[in-house]
């Protein structure tokens, strides 16, 4: 199965792509890693990127489709991708269903996490990254203590972007640009909304009863096929 965990920034997408791909074994696929990657590689393009995620703004679809598609031609993560923040506008969304049909697959599900705008500032600003294993941690929601971070504590960083200002360049983003998508799943019967505001093991419950019906459902239609 293939699946998209959609919402605005901060809504926890990284957090339950996270937990969703360790339990049900899929590839998580992060463009905003992936264009993070690249900023640390101190590339000509990478400096470009910088810029542009410091203001809010979205990376070229030129770049996007290309990080996509060198993924979706490698037949290790055939039908087990989850998508955290991607695709980001109509022409991604669309873009994405014409590469995936072209590798024999489709999108088997659309998690669309609902958070309001104010606990998604406080989310942010209070975010922590480690630097050295990935995991994302809360100052305020979900500290990085002994029991669930083994790295030295100095390997926590704050993104760049997790700012009062860039926060709402991306929220603005994203309703401009992001948002319109959710209306393409939907008429796809793709959709499933999920409350993001609750806790994340709340949210993560949620979700697997989701993708457990799901992966039944999948595996008894390819055996009647
Ligand atoms: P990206 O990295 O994708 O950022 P985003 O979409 O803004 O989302 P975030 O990563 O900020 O939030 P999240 O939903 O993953 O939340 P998280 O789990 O971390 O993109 C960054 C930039 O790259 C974009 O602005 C754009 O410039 C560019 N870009 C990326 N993809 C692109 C594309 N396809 N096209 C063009 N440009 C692209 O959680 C947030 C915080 O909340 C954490 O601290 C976490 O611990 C906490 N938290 C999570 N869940 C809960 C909960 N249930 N309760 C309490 N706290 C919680
Ligand atoms: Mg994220």
């Amino acid at each position: 199965m293939n699946i998209i965990l959609f919402g605005p920034p901060g809504a926890g997408k990284g957090t339950q792509s996270d937990i969703i791909s360790k339990n049900f074994n899929l590839k998580k696929i992060s463009t905003g890693d992936l264009l993070r990657d690249e900023i640390k590689k101190n590339t000509k393009i990478g400096h470009k990127i910088k810029v542009i995620i410091d203001a809010g703004k979205l990376a070229s679809d030129e770049i996007i489709n290309s990080l996509i598609t060198e993924i979706l031609e490698n037949k290790i993560f055939y039908n087990r991708l989850i998508f955290d923040g991607y695709p980001r506008n109509l022409s991604q969304a669309k873009n994405l269903t014409l590469l995936l049909e072209k590798h024999n697959q489709t999108i088997s599900c659309v998690l669309s996490l609902n958070v309001n705008k104010d606990l998604i500032i406080k989310r942010i600003l209070g975010r922590q990254i480690c630097s050295n294993c990935g995991s994302i941690f809360n100052e305020y929601f979900n500290p990085p203590i002994k029991e669930k971070h083994k790295c030295d504590p100095t390997y926590l960083i704050k993104r760049t972007d997790d700012n009062q200002i860039t926060i709402l360049d991306r929220f603005e983003t994203y309703l401009e640009k992001t948002l319109p998508i959710l209306e393409y799943y939907k008429k796809q019967n793709l959709l499933q909304e999920i409350n993001g505001e609750s806790q994340i093991e709340q949210i993560y419950k949620e979700i697997k009863g989701i993708l457990t019906t799901l992966e039944a459902w999948l595996y008894n239609s390819y055996l009647y096929k």
